[in-house]
């Protein structure tokens, strides 16, 4: 397909549904209950306004910035998504040659088609890594100090799935992975009795804000983000408990429907979360939502179903074109803004409506 014709985000999904499983598009594209809380991460940013400065000088726009201490040519990333080979055969290895090309963060999933070390070697870009606390706490361990051995230089905790949410299209439509696109950081869950087992597992439901120590301890010097809250009393709890940082997330509405939208939100986890960095996923389209974001205080964003799209609309090609579009509209809109460095976006760019 030719990418070139792809204008935006948003147009990579109607390729990718040409492409793929009609049972992997479902997996990717389903949110929980009536998707009130999916759509409604898209429907925020439009609440919003911009306050554009004029007679600013933007002869020169600078995007780069650093998350978290990993320095990124834009303050965005390719959030943790499961299953890339759903999308695409080269999967994560492609999601992360072409990140790592667009000086792009990936955070890589626990449940990733290709291993933590494999996607080290053929990313080479900065990249942080998911975990899910498995019941077995010696493999979550084992996960983080691989990651950090790695060199992978962030280690985000999901924090929102103690239990899947109720999601109707998987149901519908089932979720069988092939065996060729089990997740690859564990031995024995090639087969689909075996990944059902593992994923038994795979959550524990005890975790508790105590458990942070012991993740942090795995992750030596390498800073730890929660994931998935979307509230102040939760922002608090993480700082208290030594989390570096904050992902202010609702799993792109997967889990718990009629949840807020990250952006509605994101201000007061900022004022509540102390010392801790905070980020933001969650329908974010367009470079005017990114710098929405920045302005309401989050250190950069991340994106996850536009950009599995275009894994299956284009492999490594088609996430390399999203990420040039994304940073196109992100120069375009700090030029309007009056704004030539990241850090120069402030919450006076954000108005009223
Ligand atoms: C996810 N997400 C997710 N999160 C996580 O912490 N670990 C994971 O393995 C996954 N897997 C996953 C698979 C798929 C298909 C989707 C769509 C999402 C959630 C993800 O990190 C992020 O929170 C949302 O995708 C952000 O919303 P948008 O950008 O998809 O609207």
């Amino acid at each position: 397909m030719d990418l070139e014709r792809i204008l935006n985000l948003n147009q990579f999904e109607a390729h990718a549904r040409e492409q793929m499983e009609p049972y992997a598009f479902a997996y990717y594209c389903g949110g929980a209950g009536d998707e009130i809380t999916m759509r409604r991460n898209l429907d925020a940013w439009n609440r919003f306004s911009l306050r554009p400065r004029v007679f600013v000088d933007i002869s020169s726009v600078d995007i780069s910035s650093s998350m978290l201490g990993t320095p990124v040519s834009m303050p965005v990333g390719f959030a943790p998504t499961a299953l890339h080979k759903l999308a695409h055969p080269d999967g994560e290895l492609a999601s992360a040659r072409a990140t790592g090309e667009a000086g792009a963060l990936i955070c890589l999933s626990t449940l990733s088609t290709y291993s933590i070390e494999e996607v080290a070697k053929a990313g080479g870009g900065p990249r942080w890594f998911q975990v899910y606390v498995h019941k077995d706490r010696e493999l979550a361990i084992e996960l983080v100090q691989r990651a950090v051995a790695s060199g992978y230089s962030g280690i985000v905790v999901t924090a929102d799935l103690p239990a899947p949410g109720y999601r109707e299209r998987e149901f519908a439509h089932g979720l069988t992975v092939p065996e060729d696109a089990s997740p690859a950081n564990f031995p024995n869950t090639a087969t689909e009795e075996e990944f059902n087992d593992y994923l038994d597992h795979l959550h524990d439901r005890s975790l508790t804000w105590d458990d942070l120590s012991w993740m942090r301890e795995a992750a030596g010097e390498v800073p730890v983000l929660v994931k998935g809250l979307l509230t102040e009393e939760d922002a608090i709890l993480a700082n208290e408990h030594g989390a570096d940082g904050i992902i202010v997330s609702n799993h792109g509405g997967r889990q718990l429907d009629r949840s807020p939208a990250p952006i509605d939100v994101l201000e007061e986890i900022v004022q509540a979360a102390g010392e801790c960095e905070v980020f933001l996923d969650g329908g974010v389209r367009r470079g005017i939502d990114v710098v929405t974001a920045l302005a309401l205080g989050a250190k950069g964003v991340f994106v996850g179903r536009p950009l599995l799209y275009a894994l299956a609309a284009g492999g490594e090609e088609g996430v390399g074109r999203a990420l040039e579009l994304l940073r196109a509209e992100i120069e375009n809109a700090m030029t309007l803004l009056g704004v030539t460095r990241v850090d120069e976006i402030t919450r006076a760019h954000v108005g009223p409506n």
